[in-house]
């Protein structure tokens, strides 16, 4: 691995805590709670992450998260994710959790927020990690369940700082949830938004003009409409780019024509990001290592992603200043 990727301070911005379930633990928790797992071993349930789009990553996806069971496990899930981004140099986390996908399982709204807030708040104490956690809406359900889900999060709301949108794009448009996401701007989180993954680029442009989001997620298909292309550079809209989540749903055919010097060249503001690491095949350095050559690593350009990475972030302006400080004090360190 890179050592200057390695060492250079950055956030994640797009992560499923349900999609670090590593197969180990996923096998442990398991055997915990007294579950038997469709697959002979860690090696085979590996086996089986060979995807061919979205939705057949997702079918495996709910299926895993369906081990997690106790407050205990989100707190361990969780914190395996902590430790792992720690030694990355990863300093700020965002990440989402999918509660309706707990919830149609029987397992409380608190059971799963608690454990991972708790993890949350043990690694900013032992790591310095600062964090934020963003509940998203299950899009392939109807709206009248986000809307459940919103009420349910309300008396949580010191532990949550916005709402955002995953799961099956295609016949699933941010239209579908305008009120929704209204609602909860309204209750003062943020919004963020899945667009663009394999959805059209009219999704992006409903999730800026009908749910308001502040970042969209993936964003990838906007390369498709140059009028939107300019309207994202203009406004400094963040992508939260995830490399090898597009090779592994073949969103990108492969890492050597992933669109992010395009984007780059067109004045996007790009983060770089990995999604459900587990399922996918690298954690935060990774993904940087990953699309480094199509920098040439250069590394301005990889000191750039990061540095868009803290500017991206719902952080309050001082940690901001001092993370991008961070960034410029190791940058110079280097040379
Ligand atoms: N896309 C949509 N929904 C998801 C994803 C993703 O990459 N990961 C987990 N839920
Ligand atoms: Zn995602």
């Amino acid at each position: 691995m890179n050592s200057f990727i390695n060492g250079l301070p950055k956030a994640e911005l797009h992560l499923h805590i349900e999609g670090t379930f590593e197969p180990e633990l996923m096998f442990q928790l398991a055997e915990r709670n007294g579950i038997t797992l469709p697959y002979e071993s860690v090696d085979a349930l590996r086996k089986a992450y060979d995807f061919s789009n979205l939705q057949d990553f997702l079918d495996i996806y709910y299926q895993g998260m369906n081990v997690l069971r106790t407050e205990q496990d989100f707190y361990d899930l969780t914190m395996a994710y902590l430790r792992r981004v720690h030694a990355q140099s990863v300093r700020h986390v965002e990440i989402f959790f999918d509660p309706q996908g707990h919830l149609e399982r029987g397992i409380g709204f608190a059971t799963a927020l608690d454990g991972i807030h708790s993890a949350l708040q043990q690694a900013e104490k032992e790591f310095g990690i600062s964090f934020g956690i963003i509940m998203c809406f299950l899009r392939h359900l109807d709206e009248a369940s986000a809307q459940e889900t919103l009420a349910l999060a309300l008396p949580h709301r010191d532990k949550i700082i916005g709402v955002g949108l995953d799961s099956s794009e295609r016949g699933n448009p941010p239209s579908k949830f305008e009120k929704v996401f209204a609602r909860a701007r309204a209750e003062g989180f943020h919004a963020v938004a899945h667009a663009g993954e394999e959805g059209p680029p009219e999704y992006i442009v409903e999730a800026l003009d009908l749910l308001k989001v502040e970042r969209i997620d993936h964003g990838n298909s906007c390369l498709q409409d140059r009028t939107l292309v300019e309207r994202l550079a203009d406004f400094q809209m963040p992508l939260t780019v995830c490399p090898l989540s597009n090779t592994k749903l073949c969103v990108v055919d492969d890492i050597k024509n992933h669109p992010l010097p395009a984007m780059l060249e067109a004045g996007l503001r790009v983060t770089i990001n990995s999604d459900d690491p587990a399922y996918f095949g690298g954690y935060l350095n990774e993904n940087y290592a990953a699309i480094s050559p199509l920098l040439n690593n250069d590394q301005s350009q990889l000191a750039e992603l990061a540095r868009n990475s803290f500017r991206s972030a719902f952080l309050s302006g001082e940690r901001q200043q001092a993370l991008l400080a961070d960034v410029d004090r190791y940058v110079t360190a280097q040379n």
